[in-house]
């Protein structure tokens, strides 16, 4: 009688090449279009924010993205499906495994409070369908709102956390149902029902900001297109500041996805001759279509037309949450049908949000389905209650910067790191010539030559320079001197916990060696 074949020799794999471009766009496409990247735009020198932007784009978003899904291809060929297991195959070296676990800690630490935010679009699309914020339309009342939803403080509007509580299970229960139906019938089907959806959603909204105008007629100069100004002209003063640098490279790896190890875990499900050069591209493309045309063209724009020249600085200054949460539902308010845009707009982010969330989430399931042979359904369970669990500290310390610390480590540093990684075993370990080729193989079009030495010199040297910019900046935060004193034990817990979590993480390896010996047929082929 034939062996019963372990679970995770039950390959998994994306069943077409829309479905991996949709899928891999979802993971792109996230709150970072509409609200990070308007703000940083703004903050940072408008229209001359692209320069930075689109260089960081060349330079380190491509490079990375083609990197990173060979190197998950090849993983996915010698049957792993994270960076531990797909650096180890590459450098022919357990330290390198040791290397990839950013790549599944990463996503996971971003996972645990991107949905609980996600979470918080769903209930404001609730909310503004039903009318609830409706009558708000002065700027303290709004935040108010929020505030009281995010269980902050206590108001008229909110008892308790119980309602942005509700709106989390039911965001965390939906992810875990996609995930446990796998790639090809959980989150390939959902990206590409939900993606579409976005697109056409997205683009609606849009036209209806842009046809706006000027909506009050005694201040004619406070429009739309004076919007689009602000927000594009350039002041290129700014470029002689490192710090719009820095930020523009932080929102490239960010929006792309890019040096999280999410990527690198769904390429692992392609095939052998599976295309990459086109589909990483269609992708990128998806994404910076959204981003730059779609998030460049919403609440920025739209803000400058309601609040005018003075207001929208203060808009721009008081950062992302506030554009998306406080002031778009007072625009939404006062325009004709607001509670139906308000439900679009906030579905909008629900759908790029949550199609981020499985993303950040399958490193991990992956990861547990690699060691220890597990079937994705336990996989999953176990990975549900852990995150349930993990997730708690996110929703109820929020106040207390817990979310800060975490997207400090796991949406910031982590990726820099990982990024670094996978570009030396791509055109150092492995070596450029063969790592070229394996990029090659079943490719439509062929990548430019000229990055093959953007990827072996540049991109290895900028985030080196971008690591050394970022330790010299964030110093103060690296060792708590800049977090105000009474986050200070919240920030400590939060590295307590994110310590432990890498180093369970790691100590899972070797456990799963020693299991493997005791059950031979664990072992990866
Ligand atoms: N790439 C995702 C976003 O932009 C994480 O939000």
């Amino acid at each position: 009688m034939a062996a019963k074949q372990p679970a995770h020799h039950q390959k998994e794999a994306w069943n077409s090449q829309l479905g991996v471009i949709l899928a891999m766009a979802g993971s792109a496409v996230g709150l970072g279009n509409f609200l990070r990247f308007p703000v940083q735009a703004a903050q940072n020198g408008g229209g001359a924010f692209m320069i930075p932007y689109v260089l960081a784009l060349l330079l380190l978003g491509i490079p990375l993205c083609l990197v990173e899904w060979t190197i998950g291809r090849y993983g996915g060929q010698h049957g792993h499906n994270t960076a531990v297991g797909a650096f180890g195959a590459m450098s022919h070296r357990r330290g390198f495994e040791y290397l990839g676990l950013l790549g599944v800690f990463g996503p996971y630490v971003i996972f645990l409070y991107y949905v609980f935010v996600c979470a918080w679009t769903l209930a404001y699309s609730f909310f503004a369908i039903t009318g609830y914020y409706s009558g708000i339309q002065d700027e303290q009342m709004m935040r108010s709102f929020l505030a009281g939803f995010q269980g902050i403080e206590q108001n008229q509007y909110f008892h308790g956390i119980w309602v942005a509580y509700l709106f989390f299970l039911i965001t965390f229960g939906l992810n875990l149902v996609v995930l446990y139906r796998g790639i090809e019938h959980g989150i390939e089907k959902a990206a590409k029902f939900m993606m579409p959806a976005l697109l056409v959603l997205a683009v609606i909204f849009t036209l209806r900001v842009l046809m706006m105008g000027a909506p009050d007629p005694a201040r004619p100069a406070w429009n739309v297109t004076n919007g689009l100004g602000y927000l594009w002209n350039p002041d290129f003063s700014r470029l002689k500041d490192s710090k719009v640098w820095l930020a523009a490279a932080g929102q490239i790896f960010f929006t792309l996805s890019a040096g999280i190890g999410a990527l690198l875990t769904y390429a692992t499900y392609l095939k052998k001759d599976d295309d990459i050069p086109l589909s990483s591209l269609s992708a990128g493309s998806t994404n910076e279509f959204v981003e730059v045309v779609l998030g460049g063209s919403i609440a920025i724009p739209a803000a400058f037309a309601f609040f005018g020249p003075l207001g929208i600085v203060e808009v721009a200054k008081s950062g992302s949450w506030n554009l998306g949460f406080v002031t778009m539902p007072l625009i939404l308010n006062r325009i004709p049908w607001g509670e139906l845009f308000g439900a679009i707009w906030f579905f909008v982010l629900f759908l790029a949000g949550v199609t981020s969330v499985f993303s950040l989430a399958q490193p991990l399931i992956a990861y547990l389905q690699n060691l220890f042979g597990w079937s994705r359904k336990r996989a999953v369970t176990v990975f549900g209650i852990v995150s349930f669990l993990l997730c708690q500290p996110c929703i109820f310390f929020l106040r207390q910067g817990f979310i800060d610390e975490m997207d400090f480590w796991g949406g910031t540093v982590c990726l820099v790191l990982f990024s670094l990684f996978q570009v030396i075993i791509f055109g150092w370990v492995f070596g450029l010539k063969q790592s070229w080729e394996e990029m090659h193989r079943g490719a439509h079009i062929k990548v430019p030559a000229i990055f093959k030495f953007i990827i072996k010199y540049v991109t290895p040297a900028y985030l080196l320079l971008i690591l050394g910019a970022w330790v010299s900046q964030y110093h103060g935060v690296f060792v708590l001197s800049d977090v105000p004193p009474e986050k200070k034990p919240y920030a400590i817990a939060a590295r307590v916990m994110m310590t432990l979590m890498i180093a369970a993480l790691a100590l899972m390896i070797p456990l799963a060696r020693r299991l493997r010996r005791r059950v031979p047929e664990l072992e990866p082929r």
